[in-house]
């Protein structure tokens, strides 16, 4: 932080490449991988699956179990770590992972079922609660201690803010809300441990059959709490249809007309519904472009959205990994306009004419392509295209070509980086760069890295860089688009404005991000303005009114 408060980015940047933060990087290097700047998206996902398969979540009575449940556990096996977290209930939960898949197994299968019922239907999963009893003998003080720094909850917004006001500038301030806000190790762990149950379910129905997490839980762009976005697979590979076999499965063909994944996906929300423990809530979304079935997780507390076969959702999410791993600004910098984006109404977590979190990030992604004198921070898609091998060839669903360099290392070094820029101006630089952009004429194009004549009118046009012919913010009206002009203009306006600390705690994140009427409040409460505070108050709950009807919000004063 230090180093980019004072401009020294390269310093930084060494810092936190030698740093090995699990979260959202999701690297963890071995002692191979040294000489290696860069671990590879699909690197990093294995070895987030190989973690799943070998941990299981317990529902315990409090973090007090831990003792009980260590002994217990590591009567059947060896554990590599144990994390705490509590859902939004407030139950506790423990994540074991095991230091094998085979001990995991073992210890699954000491496990007995709750009651002999046929309401329940006995079924194994990586989901399971501890007994209670009255004889603590199995409890040792084990030799590992508990993980549990925060669990999973996100963190208190006054605290938050606090902390942005206690910063030393801008740049620390950005730094902050991303380090406080992002999706943690625990966090990325439960995701690919949801992804696993389902899979266990799965596996006897479907060959080959992957669950894997996409989107915001592994992009990088992710922050606690965001949702789960999942891709269920069952590719033929060409050993599994290999012609020179002579014995061959029966098969069985999906009749009746309708379009067989929307068959199955029913029959996956119906599993859902009676075979996997935790899921509800299942809704069935299966006339959209792509299908989905959406349920919420109860023992995770997550909202997931679970498609088939979209495997270009999984390859975007790695072209967005890579773009937040070339340079450390990248991360931070999105993470500060989508939430600055949410504060002013831009996003809404209900769909509709508005923009979303993912065209904004491509938004971010473009500006950081634009060059500069010293050269530009991000390099096109297109310089990824023409630098991919033939490793980096992937056809996803409907013939789309997915292809670009997967390895980081192999990138020419005056490509990308190019800038010392603090994260401070370049979010100033952001605001007055959309604050000046020709939206009436101009495509954003990650794949050119520079604005393309737009097609058609629609009101916003984001380029979908994997398909070229789709523009990500189709859905986006006129009048969200003017919106979107208005506020980065009074975004540009109110950073370059300045501020005085010593006059007032609102100086910059805190009054770009902080909701107007919370603020107005929380000043009234600051002078003990009794009499003026019932009406705020409701002023204020008109502002959460608005907020759930998707209509502008924040405009108080
Ligand atoms: N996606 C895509 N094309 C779109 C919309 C989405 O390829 N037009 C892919 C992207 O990989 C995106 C993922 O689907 O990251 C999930 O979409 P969404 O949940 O809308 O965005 P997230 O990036 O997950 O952001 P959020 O935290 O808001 O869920
Ligand atoms: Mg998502």
């Amino acid at each position: 932080q230090t180093a980019i408060n004072t401009g020294k980015l390269n310093s930084f940047r060494k810092l936190l490449n030698t740093s090995f933060k699990t979260c959202n990087c999701l690297c963890m290097r071995n002692s191979s991988d040294v000489n290696k700047r860069f671990v590879s998206f699909d690197e990093a996902v294995a070895q987030r699956r190989a973690e799943a398969r070998r941990s299981f979540v317990v529902q315990v009575n409090s973090e007090a179990s831990f003792n009980e449940l260590y002994g217990y556990c590591s009567k059947y096996a060896s554990i590599n770590g144990v994390h705490h977290y509590k859902n939004s209930v407030g139950e506790h939960f423990m994540l074991v992972e095991f230091a094998s898949e085979d001990n995991l197994k073992e210890v699954i299968r000491s496990c007995s079922v709750h009651q002999k019922d046929i309401d329940v239907m006995a079924l194994q999963s990586p989901f399971v609660w501890f007994r209670a009893v009255n004889d603590k003998k199995g409890a040792i003080v084990p030799n590992a201690t508990l993980s549990c720094i925060n669990g999973t909850e996100e963190v208190d917004e006054d605290v938050l803010f606090e902390q942005l006001i206690n910063c030393n500038s801008v740049s620390e301030q950005i730094q902050t809300l991303y380090d406080k806000t992002a999706l943690n190790d625990l966090g990325v762990r439960l995701r690919y441990m949801v992804a696993r149950q389902l899979e266990t379910v799965f596996e006897s129905m479907y060959a080959n059959v992957a669950v894997r997490p996409f989107g915001s839980s592994v992009n990088g762009f992710g922050k606690m709490g965001c949702d789960l976005d999942l891709v269920l697979t069952n590719v033929v590979t060409d050993e599994m249809s290999d012609p020179s076999k002579r014995l061959i499965f029966q098969e069985k063909k999906c009749e009746g007309g309708r379009s067989p994944w929307q068959r199955h996906m029913e029959l996956v929300a119906e599993t859902l519904e009676l075979r996997v423990p935790g899921a509800t809530r299942v809704h069935r979304i299966l006339h959209a472009r792509v299908p989905i079935v959406k349920f919420a997780h109860y023992f995770t507390d997550m909202e997931c959205d679970l498609c088939y076969n979209n495997v270009s959702g999984v390859y975007m999410s790695e072209l967005l990994w890579m773009y937040g791993t070339l340079d450390p600004r990248v991360r931070p910098l999105t993470f500060v306009v989508r939430r600055w984006a949410q504060t002013v109404g831009l996003t809404n977590i209900h769909p509709g004419r508005w923009i979303t979190n993912f065209p904004l990030t491509l938004m971010v992604l473009f500006f950081l392509q634009q060059k500069t004198k010293d050269g530009s921070i991000l390099p096109s898609f297109k310089t990824l295209f023409q630098k991919a091998g033939k490793e980096d060839i992937r056809i996803a669903e409907e013939n789309l070509n997915c292809t670009f360099l997967r390895d980081l290392n192999k990138l020419p070094a005056e490509t990308y980086g190019q800038s010392d820029a603090s994260l401070e101006a370049l979010l100033l630089q952001f605001f007055e760069f959309y604050a000046q952009f020709d939206f009436e004429d101009k495509a954003i194009s990650i794949i050119e890295g520079i604005p393309v004549r737009k097609p058609n009118n629609l009101a916003l046009y984001i380029v979908n860089p994997l398909e070229q012919a789709l523009n990500v913010s189709r859905n986006v009206s006129f009048e969200e688009c003017e919106r979107l002009k208005l506020e980065v203009r009074n975004a540009a306006w109110q950073l370059d404005a300045g501020y005085d600390r010593e006059k007032s705690d609102d100086w910059g994140l805190v009054a770009l991000l902080e909701k107007k009427a919370a603020r107005s409040l929380k000043r009234l409460l600051k002078v003990g303005n009794s009499q003026r505070l019932v009406s705020v108050k409701d002023l204020f709950n008109e502002d959460e009114e608005n907020e759930k009807n998707g209509k502008s919000k924040t405009k108080l004063t």
